[in-house]
């Protein structure tokens, strides 16, 4: 019997141990927010600071230069509500470089601190989480050990995220460094995958950018989401990153968002004081003179991050940019449409959405850029979408929908699919696609062997090409809005360096998988 068991364990150890996850304490540990929520505590200060960290409890209930010398860092520390004493003093160690950074302060007894002290504690600039719970310290020092925590974050405010990126990270960061990814493939490489899901999609994505880093400018810099995004890219080493805006300005952001970013592994650039500013303004003038420019003008342009950030990318100073979190699609894609310009083989630039449904990934095109393709530029949006999709992991099965299928329909909008259908598939014979046709006949097999049954693509499109930009962007947002899939893009295709444009209403997530696509579209262009 030992025989075995020994024989079994170097089995396990040899074959089957991948690694050991060491004890991170940040894991486990609550945030302040979500020891308000389960003990139901009432906030009394520090509301913008209810992201903090508990990693230490300790209770102060000695002298305050007693208990000053137990503080941790990242202690939540409890004390009755009358000790004002104990309170101050607190604060001030928190705010002293010879002292640890706190959690926050929970006051126990149902008692408060006297007018005068609240006062004083109302004058301070962004204090610490004060939380008053009205039972005894004991019963505190108890119920504080019943606090769970979660990756997601209940309640969160409009700035705050839903999940607790932090954690996800540290989580990912600490599997990936601690667990023999190659032998983990080799063991669930036996399970083969029938399409691309969602997931596999966006871990793809991240995988695929960090093989091979490149440096993305990022002109909206004063926008916490910009900031959240970059500072995820950066602690995983994902890209290199440039932000465009005032030092001083985007510091005080970060500090006031409490953003882990630390800007020693950044570059950060104000355009107007900016040492490339003038021939920056030369280039663009040179550029854009025979549109009657002139260098006065172009100078204004260069202050404008959107034209800055692009000359970047146009003089190979970045590899892309990715913007519009807060600028309209126009102020976005204006400067690479005016100097960037199209590919050789493309003549106009257009957009995709991937569209993450629940067990697949759909590629949706133009519904960003072309307000009214003709039948030459929807055969080429159906192309370049085609590619798109081929460069992301997906197979192109292309339908050019119409409000009819096959040769039934009649009228000017079907004519001008059937044209554009034609069109692509005598350019590119190598690809499947098919035009006109309905969406239930493109994705729903039984309509589409029903109405096309000798169809290669009908009942399997993986890319829906819209005839016009009111049909494409209108069914984007419906998918997006009432099936709750993630509409990742647009991804502009067609020009000769990569720029990305952010929905205004964009999350983190969506400017992460936007920065992590635009540096894959930039090795490989
Ligand atoms: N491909 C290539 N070049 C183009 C394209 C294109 N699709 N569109 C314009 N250009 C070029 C023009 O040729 C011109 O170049 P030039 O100055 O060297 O001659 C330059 O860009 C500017 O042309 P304008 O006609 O002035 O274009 P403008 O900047 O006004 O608009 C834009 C371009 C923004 C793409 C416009 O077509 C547009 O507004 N599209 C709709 C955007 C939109 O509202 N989308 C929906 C919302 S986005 C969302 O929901 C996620």
């Amino acid at each position: 019997m030992a025989k075995f068991k020994t024989a079994l364990e170097q089995k396990f150890s040899s074959d089957y141990l991948l690694g050991t996850i060491p004890y991170a304490p940040k894991l486990s540990s609550p945030r302040v927010r979500e020891i308000v929520q389960q003990l139901d505590a009432e906030v009394l200060y520090g509301h913008n600071r209810l992201d903090n960290l508990a990693v230490n409890y300790a209770i102060a209930a000695m002298q305050l230069e007693h208990a000053v010398t137990r503080l941790k860092e990242n202690t939540l520390v409890i004390t009755p509500g009358d000790r004002s004493d104990i309170i101050l003093g607190l604060l001030q160690a928190h705010q002293s470089v010879k002292y640890p950074h706190l959690a926050g302060i929970l006051l126990s007894g149902d008692l408060q601190p006297p007018e005068p002290i609240r006062k004083l504690i109302d004058g301070l600039y962004d204090p610490l989480p004060i939380l008053s719970l009205s039972v005894d310290t004991y019963e505190t020092s108890e119920l504080l050990k019943q606090v769970k925590t979660s990756l997601v974050v209940r309640n969160y405010t409009p700035l705050t995220e839903k999940v607790d990126r932090d954690k996800i990270t540290l989580s990912i960061q600490l599997f990936d460094e601690s667990i023999d990814l190659s032998k983990l493939e080799q063991q669930i490489k036996t399970i083969k995958a029938k399409g691309i899901t969602p997931k596999m999609f966006t871990y793809n994505l991240l995988q695929q950018a960090k093989s091979q880093k490149q440096h993305i400018v990022l002109p909206e810099a004063k926008e916490v989401r910009i900031l959240q995004a970059a500072a995820f890219m950066i602690e995983r080493e994902l890209v290199n990153i440039t932000l465009l805006g005032n030092i001083a300005k985007i510091e005080q952001i970060i500090k006031q968002n409490n953003i882990a970013l630390n800007l020693s592994q950044l570059q950060i650039i104000d355009p107007a004081t900016a040492e490339n500013f003038e021939s920056y303004a030369d280039q663009l003038y040179q550029l854009r003179k025979h549109k009657g420019l002139t260098l006065e003008v172009a100078r204004e342009y260069m202050l404008d991050v959107s034209y800055f950030g692009t000359m970047m990318v146009y003089l190979g100073d970045a590899d892309g940019m990715v913007s519009g979190a807060v600028h309209t699609t126009q102020h976005t894609l204006r400067p690479a449409l005016q100097f960037i310009k199209t590919k050789p083989d493309c003549s106009i630039v257009s957009s995709v959405f991937f569209m993450c449904l629940e067990d697949r990934v759909l590629v949706y095109g133009d519904c960003a850029v072309n307000p009214n393709p003709n039948a030459e530029q929807l055969a080429e949006i159906a192309i370049s979408s085609a590619d798109t999709a081929t460069a992301f992991g997906i197979e192109p099965k292309v339908a050019l929908l119409s409000y009819s299928s096959g040769s039934s329909g009649q009228g000017e909008e079907v004519e001008k699919v059937r044209n554009a259908t034609a069109i692509a598939k005598t350019r590119r014979p190598d690809l499947k696609i098919e035009g006109p046709i309905q969406y239930d006949a493109a994705v729903d097999l039984t309509v589409g062997s029903q109405k096309m049954p000798n169809s290669q693509v009908a009942g399997q499109a993986s890319v829906l090409i819209f005839p016009e930009l009111n049909t494409g962007n209108n069914t984007y947002k419906a998918v997006q809005r009432e099936t709750g899939a993630l509409a990742i893009g647009p991804v502009l295709q067609g020009l000769k360096k990569p720029v990305n444009d952010l929905s205004r209403g964009c999350t983190v997530d969506d400017i992460i998988n936007t920065i992590a696509i635009t540096a894959i579209q930039t090795q490989r262009s």
